[in-house]
């Protein structure tokens, strides 16, 4: 690998693409040769530092070059790239690309036609940014059975929701994570859980050999969080967190959606636009990944990392994929996962409330584990957390609650992670 020097090709010179190039271009050649040859564009005459003699605009001046074994996918969006990326790899060429859109929309499919053309394909950056996750899961943990992956993969949100925890209101929260470039002027695939979601997705595939579909995958985001549901949060020795969790112990289920999670759990300690993954399975107990999950900086390792691995992989002519993981098990919905509910309740404070309340969730199974009663007459409030009930009876016993004239409102339902 020393003796050779690589030819590289990049897509999109934005925020990511201009990072990348930079630490192509200075990376220390004792590790490994590198020229970029090729940077492609939407328009070239936009004022940038990179030499004319290696910008285009025309694709097929990367595709239909020969001497480019590897190309580096910073484009953004679905369109064009997922079939940029698949026409490269039916090429031949060692593809890298950052984007979870395309990944998540057809992560197996592009996976196979890397194998059918013996090329590499490879996407660390794709979840969690900064943080080397995915290789551990498809190379070093290939030999073990996972049961449970959960992580904070969403660094805008989790920015938010830990400026709530230290007294911001949500729309203070956003503000600041839209002033700091955490949060795009459209925060909605960040905030509701999107972006999580895709991630979400590609971790299903390299963790359980499964691809839920958008309608499979529960997702709920954070912008009904307040500030007084982290107020009673930490009542409860606990905090809020958007966490994805996809689990294959009885059933498979993968979900998006805020949990109050107890502080000493280690996706608690995760602040700001952090991000983390745990890895759960029988013999390896729990494996924690954290790190930075945005930025240019920590995305430019990733795909840096990932430029190594192709090259090591382009000497030896090989392909870099394992067989992915076969999914074993059953779907199971949503509405059979097991929950537990934290409930906030506006009742009127008259006698019986609480015995006609804890008998609507007994006739649907769902069993009390906590019941905390504050204020007096009409600004009375009630707080349960259930125990773990099939998510379709919690759901039952919220809507019938609902609908009792001594209650005035259901304020707040959170799931508590277990
Ligand atoms: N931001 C992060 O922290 C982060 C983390 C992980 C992964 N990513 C992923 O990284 C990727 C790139 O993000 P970014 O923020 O760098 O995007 P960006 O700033 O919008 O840059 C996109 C680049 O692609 C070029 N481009 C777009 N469409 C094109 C087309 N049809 N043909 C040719 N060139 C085209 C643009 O050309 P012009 O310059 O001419 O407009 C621009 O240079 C995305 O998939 C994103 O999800 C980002």
């Amino acid at each position: 690998m020393e003796n050779k020097t690589f030819n590289v090709a990049v897509m999109g010179a934005g925020n990511i693409g201009s990072a990348v190039i930079s630490r192509l271009m200075n990376l220390d050649k004792g590790i490994v040769g590198l020229n970029v040859k090729r940077v492609l564009v939407k328009d070239k005459s936009k004022k940038r530092e990179i030499s004319d003699d290696i910008l285009t605009d025309n694709f097929d001046d990367i595709l239909n070059d020969d001497s480019i074994d590897l190309v580096i996918e910073v484009l953004g969006g679905i369109d064009p790239g997922k079939d940029y990326i698949k026409a490269l790899l039916q090429n031949g060429k060692a593809v890298i690309t950052a984007n979870k859109d395309i990944i998540a929309d057809s992560g197996s499919d592009l996976i196979n036609t890397a194998k059918e053309n013996n090329a590499c394909l490879y996407f660390e950056a794709a979840v969690a940014a900064g943080i080397p996750v995915l290789k551990p899961i498809i190379e070093s943990l290939r030999g073990e059975e996972l049961t449970k992956v959960s992580g904070i993969i969403n660094g805008t949100s989790n920015y938010m929701l830990t400026s709530m925890e230290e007294g911001s209101t949500y729309d203070d929260a956003l503000s600041t994570a839209q002033e700091l470039g955490y949060a795009e002027p459209d925060p909605t695939n960040d905030v509701e859980g999107l972006d999580a979601k895709y991630k979400a997705v590609i971790l299903s595939l390299l963790c359980f050999g499964t691809s839920p579909t958008s309608d499979d995958l529960f997702t709920d985001g954070i912008s009904g969080i307040t500030k007084e549901d982290f107020e009673w949060a930490a009542r409860l020795g606990k905090t809020i967190k958007l966490v994805a969790q996809i689990d294959n112990k009885n059933g498979f289920n993968a979900r998006v959606h805020p949990v109050l999670i107890d502080t000493k759990h280690p996706l608690a300690a995760i602040r700001g636009a952090l991000n983390a993954v745990v890895v759960e399975g029988d013999n390896i107990n729990q494996l924690v990944f954290s790190g930075p999950g945005a930025g240019a900086e920590p995305t430019a390792s990733a795909i840096i990392g990932d430029v190594l691995s192709a090259c090591h992989q382009l000497s030896s002519d090989q392909t870099n994929w394992y067989p992915l993981r076969e999914f074993k098990g059953e779907m199971k919905n949503f509405e059979d996962v097991q929950s537990s509910m934290f409930i906030r309740l506006s009742v009127n404070d008259e006698p019986g409330v609480l015995a006609n309340i804890s008998g609507t969730f007994g006739e649907n199974n769902v069993s009390i584990e906590s019941v905390i009663q504050e204020g007096r007459g009409d600004k009375a409030e009630l707080v349960l957390v259930t125990h773990e009930a099939p998510e379709k009876d919690i759901k039952n016993s919220i809507d019938q609650i609902s609908a009792l004239d001594s209650v005035t409102t259901v304020t707040s339902t959170l799931r508590v992670y277990v």
